[in-house]
């Protein structure tokens, strides 16, 4: 979609957007696969209200985008503009236990520069990659640590209310894979509260972590992480796995041979290959088990 609206356009500098137009989305996630749109890059979280607005009166339908790493975007031209927050410098700061966090901060330097300041907790947050606001979308989670333990506060833009508010820990509800913030709420800054641990200590927690990491998922392709939630009391990568689907394929897309929850791009994969994946392994699944797989990566419909 091209961003056309004179009075939208003319408004961006002042609100400190910048606009890339034509930019391809297969750049932008790790799965390589994604089409064209106009992204517009937010340099100042105060002008969501203002930009969101404008966006709104003139009828432009828009999307979100964090890291990128947790997505299945359409391929072609996208009936979305594509909004996404720049890195505030600095991006993190430490007071005693607490940390404050910009949103677009990566997820694997959040945690180590508090290791640095011997702030633990998260070590097996290490090696998921994204942006600290997309791990608190999601809850991101490994090795028995999710991020929603430590929140103590969130500033998110409420698009339905059209503002910045700021919650407290308390009144989010954090699951597996799930929170209660609305679709369109958009992350801003976290408040983290996290235990002092000496450094060398959640080294040796990191270590450990990216080991297994390594061994058991395919780090060095392009993937969305896992597609599939895992049922309750079960494993999504295990029951694949064991019905021999390692290395099934549409087009370029593929069942990982290290994970078997984990679908990588291959190639030249488009996002339809990708979907046809997903739909003959759910169903293949359904057909063993009886378990309907929920997605785990998020997925961008039309
Ligand atoms: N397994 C197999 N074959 C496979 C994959 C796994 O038999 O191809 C078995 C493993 O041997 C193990 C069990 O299934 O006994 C569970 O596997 P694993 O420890 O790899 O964990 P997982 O449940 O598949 C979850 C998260 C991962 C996270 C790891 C580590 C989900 C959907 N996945 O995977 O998160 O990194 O635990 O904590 O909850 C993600 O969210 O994108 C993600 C990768």
């Amino acid at each position: 979609m091209r961003l056309t609206d004179d009075n939208l356009l003319a408004a961006l500098p002042a609100l400190g957007v910048e606009r890339t137009a034509d930019a391809s989305l297969a750049e932008r996630t790790s799965l390589g696969i994604g089409g064209n749109t106009d992204l517009l890059l937010i340099r100042k979280h105060e002008s969501l209200p203002e930009l969101v607005r404008l966006l709104r009166a003139a009828a432009i339908p828009y999307r979100f985008i964090g890291g990128g790493t947790n997505l299945l975007i359409p391929d072609g031209e996208l009936p979305w503009i594509v909004l996404q927050l720049a890195r505030r410098d600095p991006d993190i700061r430490i007071k005693g236990n607490f940390a404050w966090i910009d949103a677009a901060a990566d997820l694997g330097r959040t945690v180590t520069t508090c290791a640095k300041r011997d702030l633990g907790g998260m070590e097996g947050l290490i090696g998921v990659p994204g942006t600290v606001g997309g791990a608190l979308r999601m809850n991101a989670g490994a090795y028995g640590t999710q991020i929603g333990s430590y929140v103590r506060e969130v500033e998110v833009f409420r698009a339905a209310a059209g503002k910045i508010e700021t919650l407290r820990g308390a009144e989010i509800s954090f699951e597996y894979r799930h929170t209660s913030f609305a679709p369109d709420d958009i992350m801003l800054t976290v408040k983290l509260e996290l235990p002092s641990k000496p450094f060398l200590e959640i080294l040796q927690g990191i270590r450990i972590c990216n080991q297994k990491r390594r061994s058991s998922q395919p780090l060095n392709q392009k993937s969305a992480g896992c597609i599939f939630k895992n049922p309750p009391g079960g494993s999504a990568g295990r029951m694949i796995d064991e019905l021999g689907l390692k290395g099934l394929n549409v087009g370029d897309a593929r069942v990982s041979d290290r994970h078997a929850n984990f679908f990588v791009n291959a190639g030249h994969a488009s996002a339809a290959d990708m979907l046809a994946l997903i739909a003959e392994v759910r169903e293949r699944v359904r057909k063993a088990y009886g378990v309907t797989l929920e997605n785990e990566v998020i997925v961008w419909n039309e």
